[in-house]
């Protein structure tokens, strides 16, 4: 079974990703960072998560703002605090420590073959990659939710993970690692809609509850700011592909990060133009970096994603 470390920004999707982590992987530790919501908002997100599902995991707090950038939320998508909809639980513990780089970094050094699972903009990752350059080589893979082969949802071409913090996740493209990408192009083949909710809900019990009032929210806010009842369920995707790799099929390719265009900032640029110089090499020569997820299937995704949550939810909590 994987070990997997998930930094996250919760965000239903993100919380969604947690549970199935935890269900089919060895979670072994949550690190959280400013994303869709503040970071002391997400950081509380995720701790719920794990209260709600029973995940018994120590959540560590990360940055709070991007490398560069000014920091930079989804209030329209996700509410305020992330997690706008359902009536919450008070809190009964709080995160383990504030510094998740640091935990990220010894953790990474006291185990090697560790799945790391980003599913929030990559300052967390960027920062003990540039702290600890042995740590790409120590990790199974990293298996990110970010960018796009074709559209974005923040900007015309721009993933908001990638938008919140572009120069973090081009040191983390650059940085040698094993690197699996769950892009919207991917992530959109996962449907959200009214469907999912209904079946989310049927699960009963508090967690499935609290997520699909979450998925009802996301809906009712896409809804309003894109006319469209419908999205993706990204960040499940990133743990799929560790978890169950067979449901998502990669292809290595060039992926660069635009830091600089005028419209285009944050925009991953895919290499899909057909040749390449070598096994390890794109068309103009430079090494592929990135294996690019590009097709889901999606009646298996989501026949795992609801045993997880099924499995999970708690009637007494
Ligand atoms: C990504 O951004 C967030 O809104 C989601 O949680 C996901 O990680 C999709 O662009
Ligand atoms: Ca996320």
């Amino acid at each position: 079974m994987a070990r997997i470390l998930v930094d996250c920004d919760p965000g239903h999707d993100d919380a969604v990703a947690l549970v199935t982590a935890a269900h089919y992987g060895e979670l072994v530790g949550i690190t959280t960072v400013g994303g869709n919501a503040p970071l002391a908002d997400v950081t509380s997100n995720a701790l719920l998560t794990c209260q709600l599902f029973d995940i018994q995991v120590d959540v560590h707090a990360g940055a709070d703002r991007p490398l560069v950038a000014p920091p930079r939320h989804a209030p329209e998508i996700h509410g305020v605090s992330g997690f706008a909809g359902p009536s919450l639980p008070a809190l009964e513990r709080g995160p383990a420590s504030s510094d998740g780089v640091d935990y990220l970094i010894d953790t990474i050094r006291s185990e090697e073959g560790l799945w790391l699972v980003p599913i929030g903009p990559l300052t967390n990752v960027a920062l003990a990659f540039r702290q600890a350059p042995d740590l790409p080589r120590r990790l199974a893979g990293v298996s990110f939710m970010g960018g796009s082969a074709t559209i974005g949802n923040h900007t015309p071409v721009a993933e908001f993970n990638v938008l919140v913090d572009p120069e973090a996740a081009a040191v983390v493209l650059a940085s040698g690692a094993h690197i699996q990408m769950a892009g919207l192009d991917l992530t959109h083949q996962f449907v959200i809609d009214d469907g999912l909710v209904a079946d989310i809900a049927t699960i009963g019990g508090t967690g499935a509850t609290v997520i699909s009032e979450l998925v009802v929210s996301y809906l009712d806010q896409v809804e309003q700011v894109r006319g469209l009842r419908k999205g993706g369920l990204h960040d499940p995707c990133a743990v799929l592909a560790v978890t169950h790799p067979e449901v998502i099929r990669h292809r290595l390719r060039r992926v660069d990060v635009e830091l600089t265009g005028t419209f285009t900032r944050g925009m991953t640029v895919v290499d899909r133009r057909p040749g390449r110089v070598s096994d390890t090499e794109g068309a103009d020569g430079q090494p592929l970096n990135v294996h690019h997820g590009h097709t889901l299937d999606h009646e298996t995704a989501r026949r795992l994603v609801l045993d997880a949550i099924a499995a999970r939810s708690r009637a007494d909590r």
